[in-house]
């Protein structure tokens, strides 16, 4: 793994940014996997100054994001469709056909979770996937559990990530219990992956994924086992890593 200790968040979100643009440029056939979260909205608002200032192009990208609230329709404000939009996609040229993020409001959950995966390989692969990790080591919403998860599929919130994620609602109980995401074996089918981890509460998630035994209780302790993963630390979250 290499691990790139930025200075800050703002630094951390440039050296992010610059890794996605850098992809757009090589390839502009380029596949991305997108997070949401507080994390990436430095490394979304860097892409969009390059975009506007540099002009690289994301008009024959593709992205796929990687999670989804089970029973949120893509126009509530607080699902991961409405993030994406107001946060990166309304000021990129994605086309949007090749625009992904799960169907929180699919009929039947294990049918659209198939087809995601689906999509995602017939479009050949993820090329840059971008991650976030959660105070327990999660990675999209794969919580700690007893087993490492493998497709896309409906996940049940743990008690803590609900806490975690209440200040984007108006109370706790307003957070969606369910949710869809990548599983772990389609994140690490990934060509490169890039996680990012910004402020101190997030140090010993950081540690584990870096240090720890490689365990399905501290997911992102997986990424141990991808070729390609670059971890970019502002100084709080890297504050156990040498
Ligand atoms: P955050 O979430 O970026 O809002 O801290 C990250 C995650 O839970 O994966």
């Amino acid at each position: 793994m290499r691990i790139l200790f930025a200075d800050s968040y703002e630094d951390m979100s440039l050296e992010a940014a610059k890794l996605v643009a850098a992809e757009a440029w090589h390839n502009p056939q380029s596949i991305f996997g997108f997070a949401t979260g507080d994390t990436p909205i430095g490394m979304y608002q860097c892409l969009v100054e390059i975009h506007q200032h540099f002009g690289i192009d994301f008009s024959q990208a593709t992205s796929f994001n990687l999670d989804e609230y089970v029973g949120l329709a893509p126009d509530n404000p607080q699902s991961y469709h409405a993030f994406m939009q107001n946060h990166f996609f309304q000021y990129m040229n994605f086309r949007r056909e090749c625009i992904h993020v799960p169907n929180g409001l699919a009929e039947n959950i294990p049918e659209e979770c198939a087809q995601y995966d689906k999509t995602i390989r017939e479009a050949g692969g993820i090329d840059l996937q971008i991650l976030g990790i959660g105070r327990n080591a999660h990675i999209g919403f794969n919580e700690p559990a007893d087993g490492f998860t493998r497709g896309t599929h409906e996940v049940i919130l743990k008690s803590s990530t609900i806490q975690a994620n209440a200040r984007f609602f108006s109370s706790v109980e307003d957070v969606p219990r369910r949710a869809i995401s990548m599983g772990i074996g389609a994140i690490m089918q990934a060509k490169r992956i890039v996680l990012l981890a910004s402020g101190s509460e997030k140090a010993e998630a950081v540690y584990k994924a870096v240090h720890g035994l490689v365990s399905s209780q501290a997911p992102a302790s997986v990424l141990q086992f991808h070729p390609a993963v670059t971890l970019i630390v502002d100084k709080a979250a890297g504050a156990k890593l040498q």
